[in-house]
C-alpha cells in the first residue's frame, strides 16, 4: 500500500459538504484536491474550509481529470446516474452518494456502466456503518433471537420540516418521495439485517401537515439563514420559508415480503418532535429492540421466557461509544476509511452497489404503490449479470 494520499475529487458542497471535510485529510490517505460546484458561495467555503482545493464551476472539469485517483458525488439524488456515468465512463472510481438514484431504470443504468467499464463504484451508505445498525446486525449474526421472521422500523424524522420540506427534497422530480429519499438507508439496513431483499411492497401514505402549511418562498428564492434550528421551529405549523412545491408524502407506512420468506415494515413520519429509529427484530426465539440510536443508546434482547412488558430485559448491550465523533455516530470517517481502502486495495465491501439499487427498487415501488391506493408491486430484480459482478468484488470475470 502506498502511503500517498488519495487526490480526491469532489462533486457539489452542500450540506454533505461535510463528508469531503471528513476525507480531507491531509498525510493520512486522502486529501480534497478538485470541487466542483455551480454555487458560487459553495465554491467559496469549500475555498475555506478545504486550503489548497482548486474549485471549479462545472463537473465535467472534474471527473476526467487525471490528477485525481477518485470522486466523491454529493450532488442531489436525480443527478447521481448522470454524473457518476460520466466519472465511470473516464475511468474516475466513484463514491456516490445514496440513494443511488431516483428510478430503478437510472439505478441499473449506473450498475450496467461499472460493470461495462470496470470502474470501481461504491454506494455511501453510511448507516451500514452505524455503531448501533452494527450492534444489531451482530446480535442477530450470534444466533441470540433465533432465526430472523419479521423486522419492523419506526423512523421519527423531527427535523423533517426543516430538512425536506425547503429544498429540493420537496420535489417528486427531484426525489420521487421522501419514502424513497429517506427509507433507503432503512430498507437497506432492514435488508441486510434479514438477510434477504423485497420481493413485494404496498404501502400508503400522505401529505398530511406540510402540504397545507401556505408559507413558502417565491420560486427562486433562496433559503432564509435560519432554515434549519436544533430548538426551533416547533410545532410544524410554525415553519415558514417552505419550498415553494411541495408534492412528496410526509407520512408513509409499507409492509414488504423478502425474497427468503421474512416479512417486514417501516414507518416514516416528517412532523414528529423527536428524530431517532426504532428497529425491532423479531426471531423465532426472541426479540430486539434498540432504544436511542446515538451515544448511551441500547439494544435489549428477550429471548428467555414468555412474560408481560419487562423493562430488565434479557440482556441489554450498550451502543459502542463512536471511534471518532464525526457525522452520522461516526459513521462517516468509517465510510470514508472503507472507501479509500477499496480505491487502493479493491474488494469486497460492507456497502454493496447491489443493495443500494435494491433498497431504491423496494422504495420506488413502495412509493408508486402508495399514490395507487396501496396496491402491491413486485419488486423488479437486478440483471443476475450485474448482481455477480458486484458480489465477487467487482472483479471483470470469475475465474474457471
Ligand atoms: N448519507 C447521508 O447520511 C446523507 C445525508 C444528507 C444527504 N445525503 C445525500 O447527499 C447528496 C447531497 O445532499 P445535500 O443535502 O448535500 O444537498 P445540498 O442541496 O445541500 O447540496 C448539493 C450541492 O450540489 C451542488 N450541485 C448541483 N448540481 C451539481 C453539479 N452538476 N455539479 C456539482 N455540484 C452540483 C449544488 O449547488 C449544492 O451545493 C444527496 O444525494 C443526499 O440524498 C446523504
Amino acid at each position: 500500500m502506498t502511503t500517498t494520499d488519495l487526490a480526491l475529487g469532489v462533486l457539489g458542497y452542500g450540506l454533505r459538504g461535510s463528508l469531503a471535510r471528513t476525507a480531507h485529510r491531509p498525510g493520512n490517505g486522502a486529501r480534497v484536491t478538485l470541487l466542483a460546484d455551480p454555487d458560487p458561495a459553495a465554491r467559496e467555503k469549500a475555498a475555506t474550509d478545504l486550503p489548497g482545493v482548486r474549485t471549479v464551476a462545472d463537473h465535467r472539469n472534474v471527473v476526467a481529470d487525471r490528477s485525481i485517483d477518485a470522486v466523491l458525488v454529493l450532488t442531489p439524488d436525480h443527478t447521481h446516474a448522470e454524473l457518476a456515468c460520466q466519472a465511470l465512463r473516464a475511468g474516475t472510481p466513484v463514491f456516490l452518494e445514496k440513494p443511488l438514484e431516483i428510478t430503478v431504470e437510472a439505478c441499473d443504468t449506473i450498475l450496467r456502466t461499472a460493470y461495462e467499464t470496470g470502474t470501481p463504484l461504491y454506494v455511501g451508505h453510511n448507516m451500514r456503518h452505524m455503531p448501533v445498525v452494527r450492534l444489531m446486525r451482530d446480535i442477530v449474526a450470534r444466533g441470540e433471537i433465533g432465526a430472523v421472521k419479521a423486522v419492523w422500523v419506526r423512523h421519527f424524522v423531527g427535523y423533517g420540516g426543516d430538512w425536506y420540506f425547503k429544498d429540493w427534497h420537496a420535489e417528486r422530480r427531484h426525489t420521487t418521495g421522501l419514502l424513497l429519499q429517506k427509507a433507503a438507508h432503512d430498507l437497506d439496513v432492514l435488508h441486510w439485517i434479514a438477510g434477504g431483499y423485497t420481493r413485494t411492497v404496498q404501502a400508503l401514505g400522505d401529505l398530511m401537515v406540510y402540504g397545507g402549511n401556505p408559507h413558502r418562498r417565491a420560486p427562486g428564492e433562496p433559503k432564509t439563514a435560519d432554515w434549519y434550528t436544533r430548538d426551533g421551529h416547533w410545532p410544524p405549523s410554525t415553519q415558514r420559508d417552505l419550498n415553494p412545491v411541495i408534492d412528496v408524502e410526509d407520512v408513509s407506512l409499507v409492509n414488504m415480503r423478502l425474497d427468503n420468506g421474512v416479512l417486514a415494515a417501516y414507518q416514516q413520519c416528517h412532523f414528529t418532535p423527536d428524530y431517532w429509529r426504532n428497529y425491532t427484530v423479531i426471531g423465532d426465539a426472541g426479540r430486539l429492540e434498540n432504544f436511542g440510536d446515538g451515544p448511551g443508546a441500547v439494544v435489549k434482547v428477550w429471548n428467555s421466557r414468555r412474560s408481560g412488558y419487562r423493562a430488565d430485559a434479557d440482556a441489554e448491550h450498550a451502543v459502542p461509544d463512536a471511534q471518532d465523533e464525526g457525522g452520522h455516530g461516526g459513521a462517516d470517517p468509517l465510510l470514508i476509511d472503507e472507501f479509500v481502502r477499496f480505491v487502493r486495495d479493491g474488494g469486497r465491501t460492507d456497502t454493496s452497489p447491489v443493495a443500494a439499487r435494491m433498497a431504491v427498487a423496494a422504495g420506488v415501488r413502495a412509493t408508486e404503490s402508495l399514490r395507487d391506493g396501496g396496491r402491491p408491486r413486485d419488486v423488479p430484480p437486478l440483471d443476475p449479470d450485474l448482481a455477480a459482478y458486484f458480489d465477487r468484488g467487482q472483479t471483470a470475470r470469475t475465474r474457471n
